[in-house]
């Protein structure tokens, strides 16, 4: 069996999900015009709308949180772009460049800022740590090892 390049790569590798927020405001483009002069390659990327069942799957973690009957409905009520990105300290770098939850604490020119509705609505997802990039990666994409 081959590799599994994403693991070879944990530290470089990040996850993100356009969500249908901004999908829906036609900010595909724009995001990832912004990712990609944040220094970012995207590596793997496809364009799906998430079951209820794999909304609630994927953010498993705030199953307790008052918000993930909200979040579960959001996340599956149109469709996103789930992506996986490449770059030195990717993890880190890309929560910076997205900026804060509540996009109205969120930095000048991060991209919640510039895109996101709501704390809620937030435009866009990013992985939290080497690990979660990797499990998250692996939840969209089986063909890891290909790029
Ligand atoms: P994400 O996982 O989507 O990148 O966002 P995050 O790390 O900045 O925030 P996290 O605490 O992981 O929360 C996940 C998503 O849940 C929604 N949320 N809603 N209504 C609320 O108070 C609330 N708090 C969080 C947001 O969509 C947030 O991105
Ligand atoms: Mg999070």
């Amino acid at each position: 069996m081959r590799p599994n390049k994403f693991k070879q790569m944990a530290g470089n590798i990040t996850f993100t999900m356009i969500k249908p927020d901004a999908v829906e405001a036609n900010n595909i483009g724009p995001i990832l015009a912004k990712i990609n002069e944040g220094g970012f390659r995207i590596v793997s990327m496809k364009y799906l709308k998430l079951t209820k069942e794999q909304a609630g799957q994927f953010y498993a973690v705030h199953k307790e949180r008052p918000f993930y009957g909200e979040l579960v409905d959001y996340m599956s009520a149109g469709p996103i772009v789930a992506a996986v990105l490449t770059k030195d300290n990717a993890v880190a770098d890309f929560r910076k460049l997205i900026g804060a939850t509540d996009p109205s604490k969120a930095e000048e020119g991060t991209i919640r800022r510039l895109f996101a509705k709501s704390i809620a609505a937030n435009a866009i997802h990013g992985s939290d740590s080497d690990e979660n990039a990797n499990i998250e990666a692996s939840f969209f994409f089986s063909n890891l090892e290909r790029f």
